[in-house]
């Protein structure tokens, strides 16, 4: 994936095509990880009920895995449904799941064809049944595809995710001596993937809600006043600018700026 790919999906001469050709392709975040916030303000501010504003964010979904795909990134993680989401109305909670499926249904065949892998991070086993099944075969039928890596974070929280990687630390015995944060990384959902490098959150709130509390210990956070369903590529590119310009130091000095792949 390169700057080709990416032109082929934007608008000659469109914003998009400029702050596509900015794009340092050396130095691109590996893992980009997104709060997809602002859903419900979105359909306040049109007066209409807070799911048109979930399912005019599905298209936002759509710009932003196939936007990365072309850019090449190598894992995007979208937070869809947290643990403490269920405290909604049941009806918006329905409509989130509905959504879901349908997205699964819809894009599967674009998956397919942009060679992107998918899996579900998350307390999956708390979701319906019929749920479940649809993850599942997302999950199966994109398995052996060798792209970029679209983790869905579904019923998923951080510190859930942590507690239950201790409960199973201490179920298969590992010894003290032999836990380190490579081997407890180990446990968590993500093991295996690298840690995000760049978290993305819309809608302008300045806090993390429970995401990934583990794996963005030194993620550059950019946050949008962008509601999610406004977001488009253009703003993708704008993060990845952004992130292309920070200086991680993880806690030395003197770092040359951004470390890519
Ligand atoms: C994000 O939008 C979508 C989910 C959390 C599922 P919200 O529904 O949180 O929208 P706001 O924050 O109320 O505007
Ligand atoms: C974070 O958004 C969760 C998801 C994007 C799924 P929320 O809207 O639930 O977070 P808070 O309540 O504003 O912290
Ligand atoms: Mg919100």
């Amino acid at each position: 994936m390169s700057l080709q790919d990416i032109l082929s999906v934007v608008e000659a001469g469109s914003e998009e095509e400029a702050l596509a050709r900015q794009v340092n392709f050396e130095r691109l975040p590996v893992h980009v990880a997104v709060i997809m916030d602002g859903n419900g303000r979105w359909a306040a501010q049109r007066h209409l009920p807070r799911v048109e504003g979930h399912r005019a964010g599905i298209e936002s979904v759509r710009e932003v895995v196939e936007g990365s795909a072309r850019l090449g990134i190598g894992v995007l993680t979208l937070y869809a449904f947290s643990v403490e989401n269920w405290k909604r109305p049941a009806a918006e909670v329905s409509t989130l799941m509905l959504l879901l499926k349908r997205y699964l249904r819809l894009e599967l065949n674009t998956l397919l064809r942009n060679n992107i892998r998918f899996r579900v991070i998350g307390r999956a086993d708390e979701l319906s049944p019929e749920i479940r099944r649809e993850l599942s075969v997302a999950e199966e039928k994109t398995s052996s595809n060798s792209g970029m890596l679209f983790n869905i974070a579904l019923n998923y929280g951080g510190r859930a995710e942590i507690v239950e990687a201790v409960r199973r630390l201490i179920s298969d015995g590992v010894r003290p001596e032999n836990l380190d944060e490579q081997r407890f990384g180990d446990y968590l959902y993500t093991a295996g993937q690298p840690d995000p490098d760049l978290l993305i959150r819309t809608s302008g709130e300045m806090r993390v809600s429970n995401f990934l509390l583990w794996q963005i210990a030194y993620a550059e956070i950019w946050v949008t006043d962008t509601l999610w369903p406004d977001f488009r590529k253009r703003d993708l590119l704008e993060a990845i600018l952004a992130y292309q310009k920070r200086n991680r130091r993880y806690g030395g000095i003197n770092q040359p700026a951004v470390a890519g792949r």
